[in-house]
């Protein structure tokens, strides 16, 4: 097992590359089926958090997707605190366009019901939601969550894109915190 220290805490691994791929390559799969007749649908990648995840996804996708890159905040340390802000935004028209939002984790759900309502109010055609982890015992919105690579327990993960206040995103492996 490997451990990595980022700032006052020690992570060990969790879920190993390979088998973060292979969970990736199932949801591509099963995006490519579901939108083989959709023309372009627009894959918003979700700064920072997303941007491995995305880059995975996108090279498995057979269908022709666009690209779009959208920045949020609300997190610090290792605790959602329920209120997020919109900072970098797409400037263009979605009318009548399928969209998948690509987040890196689904947590309280707090960041997805925001970025689902931003999209809603453009009059798109569909929207859907794709996350590269989740926490079922955590998430209470009503919202489907369409596609999930992997669910996980209530603990905290870094690695992969996801961060401990800005640090372990480079590792490509996911790790957990120790408890
Ligand atoms: P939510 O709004 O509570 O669903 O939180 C979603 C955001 O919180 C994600 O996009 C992440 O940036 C962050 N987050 C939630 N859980 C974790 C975790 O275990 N590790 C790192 N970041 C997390
Ligand atoms: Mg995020």
């Amino acid at each position: 097992m490997k451990r990595v220290t980022l700032h006052d805490k020690t992570f060990c691994t969790y879920i190993p590359n390979e088998q973060i791929e292979q969970d990736i390559q199932a949801v591509a799969d099963q995006l490519n089926k579901d939108l083989a007749d959709v023309e372009h649908p627009i894959f918003v990648c979700v700064l920072k958090g997303s941007f491995m995840f995305y880059a995975s996804l996108m090279q498995k996708l057979t269908i022709q997707p666009e690209i779009e890159f959208i920045r949020l905040s609300s997190y610090s340390g290792t605790q959602s605190c329920g209120e997020v802000k919109q900072v970098m935004g797409l400037n263009r028209d979605l009318k009548g366009k399928t969209v998948v939002i690509v987040e890196d984790i689904v947590d309280t759900g707090n960041t997805i019901v925001k970025l689902h309502e931003l999209f809603r109010c453009q009059e798109v055609a569909d929207i859907r939601i794709c996350t590269l982890v989740m926490k079922p015992d955590v998430y209470d919105k009503p919202l489907k969550i369409d596609y999930c690579a992997r669910e996980i327990e209530n603990r905290f993960i870094v690695g992969f894109g996801l961060d401990y206040d800005q640090l372990g995103r480079e590792l490509k492996d996911i790790y957990i915190l120790e408890s």
